[in-house]
């Protein structure tokens, strides 16, 4: 096993043993994961370092409440994956941590290369048939769920790689035809 695969296997022992979040489950990081190898082909972005990134970044999410306080479940991701990649050698760990605390952020035009990549392919895990199901496990009632799908539909205006943008438009179009089918049939 290399340490990519040794990463791995933590990580997924981290977010399966914990609270169960079906929004933000393991298999949440393998989907961004295969977005991101799709968004960045050709590009100069090493895979092993995406593979890390998209294993490590969501770890915090399961000690996001309580006992770290207010910290946002980037931060917390940021400090536990810099335990973890002090006992496990990857290349570009600074590039590794520096996505990881910022992937939640807005987009910011000094935005690296590998973090444009990144949360695109986060966001396009938000969007069309498996963004419904994740809304859906994170959400109690209808406005709470309108709220979070029309947060969906903003991920398209944010997206910034031509693949990702190909990608997303038809998650972004069953959104939308989502969203109307819903509130027609609905009593809202
Ligand atoms: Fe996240
Ligand atoms: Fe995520």
């Amino acid at each position: 096993m290399n340490n990519v695969e040794i990463i791995m296997r933590e990580c997924k022992e981290i977010m399966s043993s914990l609270d169960k979040d079906e929004s933000h489950n393991w298999e949440h990081s393998l989907r961004v994961r295969d977005l991101c190898l799709k968004i960045s082909h050709g590009l100069c972005v090493c895979t092993d370092t995406i593979k890390v990134i998209s294993y490590l970044h969501d770890i915090g999410r399961t000690k996001a409440r309580g006992v770290y306080g207010n910290k946002g479940h980037a931060q917390i991701s940021y400090e536990m994956a810099t335990k973890i990649l002090k006992r496990v050698y990857v290349p570009q760990k600074e590039l590794i941590l520096c996505v990881v605390r910022k992937h939640s952020e807005l987009n910011n035009d000094n935005d690296n290369l590998c973090l444009k990549v990144f949360k695109d392919a986060d966001r396009l895990d938000h969007m069309g048939a498996i963004g419904i199901y994740r809304i859906v496990h994170a959400t109690t009632n209808h406005e709470n769920f309108l709220s979070e799908l029309n947060d969906a539909m903003k991920c398209f205006e944010a997206l910034r790689m031509p693949i990702a943008i190909s990608i997303g438009k038809p998650r972004y179009k069953f959104l939308v035809d989502f969203k109307k089918r819903f509130l027609k049939e609905g009593y809202f």
